[in-house]
């Protein structure tokens, strides 16, 4: 009977879109309240209290791997990307994240060294590191209770730690959210994998995940349902609301080289205080709300949000939430934002934003050149306070951003004049292989 009304409930009231849904799951199950009681402690302890040298360090990585590159590719800095050519020359890796892998033949023979390679917020995110490599090769979502041996949803809800790889190319449309279990990596990386026409991914109060090298496309709202979440539990889940990623409660998480477009809702939302994370190498396209770090006003928890946005490229056809930030602290470095309609970087509510070594090309709309977007209810008096800061970033077209907090008293905290970041006229190089790989084995990726 209660399940009974809570169908009925959640068949009437239909998902709002841009929120993200904080009623997954019957409230009445202890077995989440005691995951929500744990994740909640453990992102206390995932908190880093000195985010400057987060930030340093990756920063100082990323020079240094510049230079060593230098000799290896040709710079470039026009503001047009690729030209519609793909590019056919020899393997160069310039930022710190791909030079640890890229260009070994050898990577698919140790697969798990990858996890060494974040950096930033989530660079201790080891995902299934140490566990056995389980190989993905049924692309079907039929049975979200009792999922069959081979498919993503049955490796994703193993106790323990595993390395998930596919034996083909493939392309998965999910019946319902796939909800996956802490220490796992969803490595894609030499196979061309798609989500793609159904539901996304949940990380739901749990930590230790890698989502590598796949691409997610048109993700849907779907209905609620029971659905096997673990081994040993499963439960009543509200509808999803159309993310292709949703991060609830949860840390150390890397998500690197996904290509993600066109979802009903949020591209990757990130909440409920999720932190020590890792955003990298992504390329994003045709999409309104892209990122959302924060969901709402009311969830405190969200000051321990730590985030590294790096090395990704925000294509064409995207409108806003680049993203959009509550509280917590976001070091958004050497992004290429090459289109928006509406803004790039939104917040409220104190969020800090420390923006390095970017590239913002403005759209051609003369009232849409603002890189930077506070919500409308925050007063000036109230936003002049918000630590938002601008540093070695460039703007073309017209783009401008508009700083906040004590700019002297930022440079000092954040160390900004200690080590400054690659400067935005590199984003191009560093961005250049942004979205997924085609790896093939036992060649330079
Ligand atoms: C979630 O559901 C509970 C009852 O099950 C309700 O008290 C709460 O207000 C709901 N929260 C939201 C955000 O809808
Ligand atoms: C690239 O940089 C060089 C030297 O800094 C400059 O002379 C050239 O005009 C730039 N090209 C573009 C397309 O901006
Ligand atoms: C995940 O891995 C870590 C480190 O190996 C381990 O301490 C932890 O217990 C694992 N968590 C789960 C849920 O298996």
């Amino acid at each position: 009977m209660f399940l009974f009304l809570f169908f009925i409930s959640a068949a009437l009231i239909p998902p709002t879109l841009g929120a993200p849904n904080y009623n997954h799951s019957d409230s009445h199950d202890v077995y989440w309240q005691e995951r929500a009681a744990m994740a909640r402690a453990r992102i206390l302890e995932a908190y880093n209290p000195n985010p400057e040298t987060i930030v340093t360090d990756i920063n100082q990585k990323t020079k240094e791997a510049l230079v060593h590159s230098q000799s290896e590719t040709a710079p470039h800095n026009g503001t047009r990307r690729n030209l519609g050519k793909k590019y056919l020359g020899p393997c160069v890796a310039t930022n710190p994240i791909d030079r640890c892998w890229r260009c070994n033949p050898n990577w698919a023979l140790n697969r798990q060294r990858y996890a060494d390679c974040a950096q930033g917020f989530g660079a201790g995110a080891i995902g299934g590191k140490y566990g056995p490599i389980y190989v993905v090769s049924d692309s079907s979502d039929n049975d979200v209770m009792n999922p069959k041996p081979g498919t993503l949803r049955h490796a994703l809800i193993q106790p323990g730690p595993l390395w998930i790889i596919f034996s083909q190319s493939m392309s998965i449309r999910l019946n319902q959210e796939l909800i996956m279990t802490s220490n796992k990596t969803i490595d894609g990386r030499g196979a061309l994998v798609q989500i793609t026409g159904g539901a996304g991914f949940t990380i739901q109060y749990v930590n230790n995940i890698i989502i590598t090298n796949i691409k997610m496309t048109n993700i849907v709202a779907s209905p609620g349902g029971t659905i096997r979440d673990s081994v040993n539990h499963f439960g009543f889940r509200g509808g999803s609301d159309g993310d292709a990623i949703n991060i609830f409660g949860s840390h150390n998480i890397w998500i690197d080289h996904l290509s993600m477009s066109g979802g009903a809702d949020g591209l990757i939302d990130a909440v409920m205080g999720s932190t020590a994370i890792t955003i990298s190498n992504c390329h994003f396209v045709r999409h309104d709300k892209v990122l959302l770090f924060g969901g709402r006003d009311m969830d405190e928890i969200d000051s321990k949000m730590q985030i590294t946005l790096a090395f990704n490229h925000f294509g064409k056809h995207l409108v806003q939430r680049m993203p959009r930030c509550r509280r917590g602290f976001f070091h958004l470095v050497n992004n290429d934002y090459t289109h928006w309609l509406m803004y790039a970087i939104g917040g409220s509510h104190h969020a800090t934003i420390i923006s390095q070594g970017n590239r913002y090309i403005a759209p051609p709309l003369p009232d849409k050149r603002q890189v930077t977007h506070r919500e409308a209810d925050s007063p000036e008096s109230e936003w002049r306070k918000w630590t938002w800061v601008t540093d070695k970033d460039v703007f073309l077209n017209g783009a401008f951003f508009v700083p906040s907090g004590d700019p002297n008293g930022a440079a000092t905290y954040f160390a900004l004049e200690k080590i400054r970041p690659a400067p935005g006229e590199q984003v191009y190089d560093l961005t250049r292989f942004a979205g997924e790989l085609k790896c093939i084995e036992s060649l330079p990726c």
